[in-house]
This record gives structure tokens, sequence and C-alpha cells, in this order.
């Protein structure tokens, strides 16, 4: 083969992986709202405000280091059994993620659908104050809080954290704009929308021990 032949070939072989490696790259089309079968609203709706700024705060807070949102429906995955969801995860979940915040690590639980095992918006304030009565792995976010030294005989206020060890101390904790942030982005984590790409009623993969609200 002459020499001019050789680099010819060498160079239409690098443009066919070239191209074949873009086409990997290649997306048609983008995925858009839907509408939940369950409800008929649409889906994924904008978050509130104070959830919005929960999410730049999860990201600060490095949350995603230690918790995934992304419920897994692999073969033997146990992510429904466990009740981590009603569903697996699909990309339409994500869509008003920016940045995507799916996390890889699961020190703690995955949270993608923690706002529906969990409603009480105190629970998560007690829980960013002391995870787990201080035997969790999980650190208190005690940033978030402000710590008021009650005056003799004065009222605890309505919004400090039911703390009554803390009160008899003469102690109230209230929790700050940050904290209620957090905790209305993590009561808004429910992908439960049954959508085209979801499976529906009786396939396996809706087999969860989440009750039903
Ligand atoms: C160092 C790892 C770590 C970090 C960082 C961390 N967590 Fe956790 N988290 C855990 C572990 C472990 C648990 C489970 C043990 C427990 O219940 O305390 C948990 C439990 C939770 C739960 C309860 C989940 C359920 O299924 O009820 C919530 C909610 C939560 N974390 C939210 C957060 C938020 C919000 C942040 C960031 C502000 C955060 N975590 C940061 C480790 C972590």
């Amino acid at each position: 083969m002459s020499f001019a032949k050789v680099i010819a070939v060498t160079a239409a072989a690098f443009l066919v992986q070239g191209a074949a490696l873009t086409a990997l790259y290649v997306q048609w089309g983008r995925a858009g709202m839907a509408e939940d079968r369950r409800s008929g609203r649409e889906y994924p709706l904008p978050r509130s405000g104070l959830a919005q700024r929960g999410a730049r705060l999860y990201r600060e807070l490095g949350c995603y280091a230690c918790h995934t949102r992304q419920t897994l429906a692999l073969k033997d995955g146990p992510d429904l059994v466990r009740g981590w969801g009603r569903r697996r995860s699909v990309a339409r979940d994500y869509l008003r993620d920016r940045p995507l915040l799916v996390g890889d690590l699961r020190i703690g639980p995955d949270l993608a659908n923690v706002g529906l095992r969990q409603t009480n918006r105190t629970a998560f304030l007690l829980r960013l104050w002391r995870p787990g009565r201080g035997k969790s792995p999980m650190p208190a976010f005690r940033s978030l809080f402000a710590t008021r030294l009650l005056r003799q005989g004065s009222p605890v206020s309505a919004w400090a954290l039911p703390l009554h060890e803390d009160a008899a101390r003469g102690l109230e904790v209230l929790p700050k704009r940050e904290a209620e942030a957090l905790a209305a982005y993590l009561l808004e984590q429910r992908a439960d929308a049954e959508l085209p790409e979801t499976p529906g009623p009786g396939t396996p993969e809706r087999e969860s021990r989440l009750s039903e609200p």
C-alpha cells in the first residue's frame, strides 16, 4: 500500500470512530412536562421559592455526599422493598434540578421520596438540629438555628423546636430561614407521579412498602 493510501485509510478510520463517538452523545428532542396519570396534573411542577433555596443549601452543605436521590429498580435492588419509593426514578423526575443532585454514595437513606415517608416539617427540623438524638453518623447542622436564652418566666416562642430538656434549662432553639428552606425542600421530595414511562399498576416494579397516603 502506498504511503498516501495508508494516510487516507487512517484518516478515514479516525473519521468513522469520531462520528461513532459523537453519535453516542447526540440527543434528539428533550423531555418536557407530562401529565401525572393519577392526579391529572402537570409533572414536574416548579418548586416553591423556599424549596429552591433549600435545594441550593442541600448542595452547599454537602447532603449529597451521604444521600442519593434516586430510587433504583435493579433486578435485585431492594430500594422499593425498603420503602424508598413507589416506583423507580426516571429522567423526568430531575427536570427541575439545576444542578442535578443525584448523589452516588449512600451513607444515609435515599431521599428521592423522603417527603412521602415523612410529612412533618418539625421532624425534619429536629433531625437537622440533632440527627438520631446524637447517635447518628449524620452531623448536626446547628448553624441553621439560633439559640436564645429565655428570660425567667417568659414563654417559649411558638416557632421554637419542641425540645423540652432545653426549655427546662432556659434555652430555646429557633430555626433560621435556611433550616425552613431545607425542610421545605425535603417535604417536596416526592417522585411518585405516574408517567407514560413509569411502570403501571400490577408490575413487580410497583411493589413497595410505602403505604398509600
Ligand atoms: C456524613 C453523612 C451524612 C451527611 C453529610 C448528611 N446525612 Fe442525612 N443521614 C445520614 C445517615 C447515616 C442517616 C440515617 C441514620 C439516621 O437516621 O440518622 C441520615 C438520615 C437522614 C434523613 C432521614 C431519612 C429517612 O429515611 O427518614 C434525612 C431527612 C436526612 N438525613 C437529611 C439530610 C440533609 C438535609 C443533609 C444535609 C444538610 C444530610 N442529611 C447530611 C448521613 C448523613
